[in-house]
Parts: C-alpha cells; structure tokens; sequence
C-alpha cells in the first residue's frame, strides 16, 4: 500500500488514521533517512491513541513511554539508532509491558524485525530527492511517500485502505 503524503501535517494525520487500527501488541517500524518524517508519523499515533506527553525524538535514552490518557494501549516510542541489541528493548526496565503497548520504532530496519513477525512496516521516502543538496528540504513541505507493509497473521485481512485520506 502506498500514499503520499503532501505536507507534515498530512503524515500527522496519517498517523491519526493509522493508530486506530492498532492495538496493545502491535509493533509499527518507521524506516527512512534522517528527516522522512519519522517522528512526525510517530507524533500522529500518538496523538490518534490519545497518550500523555509530547513525542519527540527520542534523546539520551532508547525508549519512551507514553501513558494513555483513556484506555487504550500505551504508546513505546523507541529510536533503534540507540538500541544496541533487541534484547536491550526487551530488559529495559520501562514502565509498561510490550504487550500493553503500541510499540512505534524508529529506523527499525535490519534490527528491530526480530522482535515480531507480526508488525507493520512503514517506509518513508522522499521522491523528489535527499538533503544532501542542502538542509532547507528538511524543513519545507515536501512530500513523503510512505510504503506500508502488513506482515503476519495478525495484519492479515486488515484493509489497509482505510489509512488513506477520504476526500
Ligand atoms: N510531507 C512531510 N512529512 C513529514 N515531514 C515533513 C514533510 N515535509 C516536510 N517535513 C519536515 O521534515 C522534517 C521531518 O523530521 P522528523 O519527523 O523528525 O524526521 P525523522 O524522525 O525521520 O528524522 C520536519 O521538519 C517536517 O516538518
Ligand atoms: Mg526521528
């Protein structure tokens, strides 16, 4: 499944559209380059499961947790640039269980797979090219294509259809 997202704040609102299909269990890999708009698609989740804090990215520590204010799942937001091993995610000594949680990995690719064969991959890219030609597209409007991918039997029959925006 594949969109495109125009602006920041339609990857945030995809993040919205996207965190009422998940539930406590689900793990959601964001793969991308410094600046596809990872944490922006994770600020969306968080603000469609409706937890405490504001998600950012995650700095000095691998994992934050955010509270849910109802109840939904907690959301774990992990940076696996940070994380050495899977098994460090699984012995931090967080404040909530994977289980009860939505766990959101950032750059999840080639590390964070292990963690469960179910999950949902998303890849950020930009079409129009990288920030290697300077900074300034890191901060303007440019669109992002996210690629999603549905692995497992928990996402099987899941109609990804519904993550796009209706009119
Ligand atoms: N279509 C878009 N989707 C997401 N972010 C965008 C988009 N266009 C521009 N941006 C900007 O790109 C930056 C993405 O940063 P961030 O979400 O922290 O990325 P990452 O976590 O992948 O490093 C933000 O400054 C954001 O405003
Ligand atoms: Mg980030």
């Amino acid at each position: 499944m594949d969109l495109t997202l125009p602006t920041p704040e339609a990857t945030h609102r995809f993040g919205e559209r996207l965190a009422r299909l998940l539930r406590a269990g689900d793990l959601v890999l964001l793969q991308g380059g410094l600046g596809a708009g990872k944490t922006t698609l994770a600020q969306g989740i968080g603000a469609g499961l409706r937890v405490r804090g504001h998600v950012a990215s995650p700095t000095f520590i691998i994992a934050r947790t955010h509270r849910p204010l109802g109840d939904g799942p907690w959301l774990v937001h992990v940076d696996a640039y940070r994380l050495g091993s899977l098994d460090e995610l699984e012995a931090l000594d967080l404040d909530t269980s994977l289980e009860e949680s939505v766990t959101v990995v950032e750059w999840g690719e080639g590390l964070a797979e292990v963690l469960s064969d179910d999950r949902l991959e998303i890849a950020l890219d930009r079409p129009h090219g990288g920030i290697e030609d300077g900074s300034q597209e890191l901060v303007d409007d440019a669109p992002r294509r996210a690629t999603v991918t549905a692995r497992g039997d928990r996402w099987a029959g899941v109609d990804l259809e519904v993550l796009r925006e209706g009119p």
